[in-house]
């Protein structure tokens, strides 16, 4: 049984390990809960039939989610027992064959791509609390300047709140070294320690909201039938008719992948920290809750509730169908201007916000960090810089095209289709070619209870099809609309080809680069397995 790393001749390093069983739950929470809980899924569920909504969102949850949590995690541990911490790694040991590796090149890419643009919603956070802080929003009171004051501070038009992008590129600088600086410090003491001080921070101030909204009464006087208990019933209400429909089926699985980041590659290199006895089924579990909590506990209950509180139920949902940023970086800020103290709770909303995002994007960088000093040897130094340049570089045209979707476009393909797509191979390789015996005894290693048999024939069938399916309708009803770039400005179009160039460039990347790892010798054959 070999236990090391292939070191390709030199020592194996240390493996870096988490330090503490309560510190790796709370950064795998950390890594689940972020924007998504908080902006994504109120939207979603309001667009998607309110209450409703969570019927296939449970389901998606117990079928899809929780049992590919288990196989992320455990495809993590095993991968890190031979000294990989990334799914190209994990893949070539699950599948002996030479093209297993770049199949796995997408669990460095997505995770990389979705950072370049999932950083600079991070920084918006982060300008927020200060702008909320210093009052600079208050006084707004028109929903339209509230949109102009967030399209002037994203450069998307010079007026007299922003004349021109600096400050939002400022925070931009500021979240990147952030976010750097805590790669720097490794696994227990980075990140570890970072989701140690920012998770219970989330849920405090969460709950500090929570407990906020549900005592908002009727704040309007002239519309008494406006306030909280509305606002829950507006999110809460069941519009049965919605079951029918396919695309609210899409929008829970696709939530939940994105709430649990799942299919990201980002869970598995955490995974790969864990010690070879480390209960997985009760921490994979654990960490499915917490974020469940945060997602429908919290999330479902602050921002649209608030919003109904105060301007109704048709505003709020035209504010809805503007999605997440409408209702984050308009809706709220709004609600905050007309409460008592309401530049402290604009700060803790943001805070809380910016916390969520940080804790995520540590996750998401952590794949290429990984990569980078065990197959290709650098040091973390070395690691963490050439990470903070290529993000600095790739988030360019994010920032400076944001008005021609450039953003949207790559959070398309990006966010929607890859984690489908990875999720569907690793499965296959996990349950069908590594074996659905193997992959059962991997899960329950070191776990105090056992899965429920049925859960072999779920992962092994259900998951895969429903996955495949899923891409399938996915692609002829959306994919192909968007491919052919219907109903896009011509003036957008140049655009749009340039981020679809770009994330195709950073793909070839990451495989020149696995092919680089193994000319050097990283995935060597199996000389020895492991049983
Ligand atoms: N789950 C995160 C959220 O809810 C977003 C996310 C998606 C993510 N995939 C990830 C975070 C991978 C870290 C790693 O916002």
């Amino acid at each position: 049984m070999t236990h090391k790393g292939h070191g390709a001749g030199s020592p194996a390093r240390e493996r870096e390990r988490w330090a503490t069983r309560m510190g790796l739950i709370l950064a795998m929470a950390g890594n689940a809960i972020g924007l998504g809980n908080f902006l994504r899924f109120p939207v979603q569920c309001a667009q998607n039939g309110g209450g409703v909504f969570l019927i296939p969102y449970f389901t998606a949850l117990i079928l899809m989610g929780i049992p590919l949590m288990w196989v992320e995690w455990a495809m993590g541990r095993y991968g890190g027992q031979f000294g990989h911490s990334t799914t190209p790694g994990m893949f070539h040991r699950l599948w002996a064959n030479p093209i297993a590796k770049y199949l796995g090149a997408l669990g460095i890419f997505i995770p990389f791509c979705v950072t370049v643009y999932y950083l600079y919603i991070e920084s918006w956070t982060l300008a927020y609390s200060f702008f909320s802080m210093s009052g600079s929003y208050f006084g707004i009171s028109e929903f339209g300047e509230m949109s102009a004051f967030l399209s002037g501070f994203q450069g998307k038009m010079s007026n007299h709140y922003f004349p021109s992008i600096a400050p939002a590129y400022f925070f931009f600088l500021v979240t990147l070294a952030v976010n750097i600086w805590i790669l720097l410090g490794g696994v227990s003491r980075g990140i570890e320690r970072l989701a140690n001080i920012a998770l219970p921070l989330i849920y405090l101030f969460g709950i500090i909201l929570l407990i906020r909204v549900i005592t908002l009464g009727a704040p309007d006087p002239l519309h008494p039938e406006q306030n909280a208990a509305s606002g829950f019933a507006f999110m809460w209400r069941p519009d049965y008719s919605r079951l029918s429909d396919v695309k609210v089926w899409l929008a829970a699985t696709g939530q939940i992948f994105f709430t649990l980041s799942l299919g990201f590659g980002a869970i598995q290199t955490y995974a790969s920290y864990l010690s070879k006895k480390d209960d997985l089924v009760a921490g994979g579990l654990t960490t499915a809750c917490m974020n469940e909590v945060a997602e429908v506990g919290l999330g479902g209950s602050i921002a649209i509730p608030a919003t109904v509180a105060f301007f109704g139920l048709a505003q709020t949902a035209q504010i809805a169908s503007g999605g997440s940023f409408d209702l984050g970086f308009f809706a709220m800020p709004m609600v905050f201007q007309r409460l008592p103290f309401g530049q402290a709770f604009g700060t803790f909303w943001f805070l809380l916000l910016f916390l969520a995002g940080i804790t995520s994007s540590v996750g998401l960088l952590q794949p290429l960090m990984a990569f980078l000093q065990e197959e290709l040897k650098f040091t973390r130094r070395q690691a963490a810089w050439v990470v903070g340049l290529a993000l600095f570089f790739f988030a360019q045209p994010v920032i400076l095209f944001l008005k021609y979707g450039f953003l949207n476009e790559m959070d398309f393909w990006i966010g929607t289709l890859g984690p489908v797509s990875l999720a569907a191979i690793e499965v296959i390789l996990f349950m069908w070619i590594f074996g659905s015996r193997r992959a059962w005894q991997e899960i329950h290693r070191g776990a105090h209870f056992t899965v429920p048999r049925i859960f072999i024939p779920v992962v092994k069938y259900v998951t895969p099809a429903f996955l495949v399916v899923l891409l399938f309708i996915w692609f002829s009803q959306e994919g192909l609309r968007v491919l052919s770039m219907e109903g896009v400005p011509a003036e957008n179009q140049p655009y749009i080809w340039f981020a679809r160039f770009l994330i195709l460039g950073i793909l070839f990347g990451v495989v020149a680069l696995i092919y680089l790892a193994s000319r050097r010798g990283s995935y060597s054959p199996h000389h020895s397995t492991r049983h």
